[in-house]
């Protein structure tokens, strides 16, 4: 009975006398070794077992020799043809009824499936590893990506809001020039005519001087642009730009026949301000007021206090054509223009970008037909 349940084994199993020389063998054994149970019968278990390091056969010589069990010892078989057979052995010894040792019983476990086993799992880890490094990898550089798209989407806006802002210059350039063309023009006439030079120059010097400190002024600005630095800002008479701002525009003609009264309170107003930023304010309103006009109209512009007398509040009202209710919104945006050729559309949307700087509002009240008020405030 016995013999069947050693041949019945699927380990390999050996029974070796004392002094290591095979006495048994079982089928499992002769199979993964690859010989017949007969053949293994007397040899060394020496010559048929290999493992580094102290080796079994020092473990078993000393751990079994002293009546010790063996568990699960790392070892490999040497099959005949020379392969090793990576094996679990379990060994305990057989003792007589006086407790000498008279052989061991050897448990071979062939673990190559178990080593497969653990090898694919181990390359499965690591190939998902692997995978996961490279997933965190690509999610690094799509965040990268889009950090860099906002950077330029950023970039592109700042750009074009410097654009439209450098346009905006342009066009006070362009308004400025003209001035300086008409007191050039009414110079020259003078000088033609024999008329008195003199008074024309006292006249004109003061408007040409304001002409180079605007031009100076908005070269800076534009300097600003594109290295942004705080505006230079002083107290100035609120009233005193109004009248200045509306007399440079009737020198440049572009009052036209249009009557503009100013409604000023008699003492002074000041403000704490950038004057070249307020004179545009000013020059884009008026501007759009008498544009607005066609045929006779008149243009009136108001500084009063506010309510609680903590602010400024200025307006620019006309008896032009009006503004239908649907574009009240519209007129705001850049390069928005009823003008065609004669229009940039930049200039409300300047003056509102401005007046916003100085933590006011702009705003417009219009009825078709009969005029438009846009009014802002400004802190005292
Ligand atoms: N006082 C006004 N009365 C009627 N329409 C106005 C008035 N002010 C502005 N608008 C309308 O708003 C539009 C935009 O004005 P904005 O000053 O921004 O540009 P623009 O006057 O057309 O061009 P630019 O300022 O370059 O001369 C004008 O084309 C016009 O249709
Ligand atoms: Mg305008």
């Amino acid at each position: 009975m016995i013999d069947f349940v050693i041949e019945a084994m699927v380990d390999a199993l050996f029974v070796i006398d004392p002094d290591g020389c095979v006495t048994m063998a079982n089928s499992a054994a002769a199979h993964i070794i690859g010989c017949s149970v007969e053949q293994l019968r007397g040899k060394q278990i020496a010559s048929l077992f290999i493992d580094g390091g102290s080796g079994l056969r020092t473990v078993v010589r000393k751990r079994i020799g002293d009546g010790d069990i063996l568990r699960r010892e790392e070892s490999f078989l040497v099959a005949s043809d020379g392969k090793k057979i990576p094996v679990s052995v379990t060994g305990s010894p057989v003792l007589d009824e006086k407790g000498d040792l008279k052989g061991i019983v050897l448990v071979a476990r062939d673990v190559r499936e178990v080593r497969q086993l653990l090898a694919d799992n181990e390359a499965e880890i690591a190939r998902r590893r692997k995978a996961e490094a490279e997933l965190l990898a690509v999610n690094a550089s799509i965040e990268e990506q889009l950090a860099q798209s906002r950077q330029m989407l950023l970039l592109a806006e700042r750009r074009a809001t410097l654009g439209t802002l450098a346009g905006g210059v342009g066009h006070e350039l362009r308004n400025i020039a003209q001035i300086q063309v008409a007191a050039v023009d009414e110079l020259a006439h003078v000088l033609k005519t024999n008329g008195d030079l003199a008074a024309i120059t006292r006249q004109l010097l003061p408007d040409l001087e304001r002409v180079g400190e605007h031009i100076t002024q908005h070269g800076h600005r534009l300097i600003q642009l594109a290295r942004p630095g705080p505006d230079h800002v002083a107290p100035i008479d609120l009233n005193a730009v109004v009248r200045d701002v509306v007399a440079m525009l009737r020198l440049a003609g572009k009052l036209g026949r249009v009557d503009c009264k100013l409604l000023l309170p008699p003492e002074q107003v000041t403000v704490t301000v950038n004057r070249t930023r307020i004179e545009q304010i000013l020059v884009n309103l008026v501007t759009n007021a008498v544009d607005a006009i066609s045929g006779a109209g008149g243009v009136t512009v108001e500084v009063e206090p506010s309510a609680d007398g903590s602010r400024v509040v200025c307006s620019v009202r006309d008896t032009g054509s009006g503004i239908p209710s649907d574009k009240l919104e519209k007129i705001f945006e850049a390069f928005y223009t009823t003008k065609g050729e004669n229009g940039t559309g930049l200039g409300l949307s300047v003056v509102r970008e401005i007046v916003a700087s100085y933590g006011g509002m702009l705003t417009v009240q219009s009825e078709l037909s009969r005029g438009t008020t846009f009014t802002f405030d400004l802190p005292r």
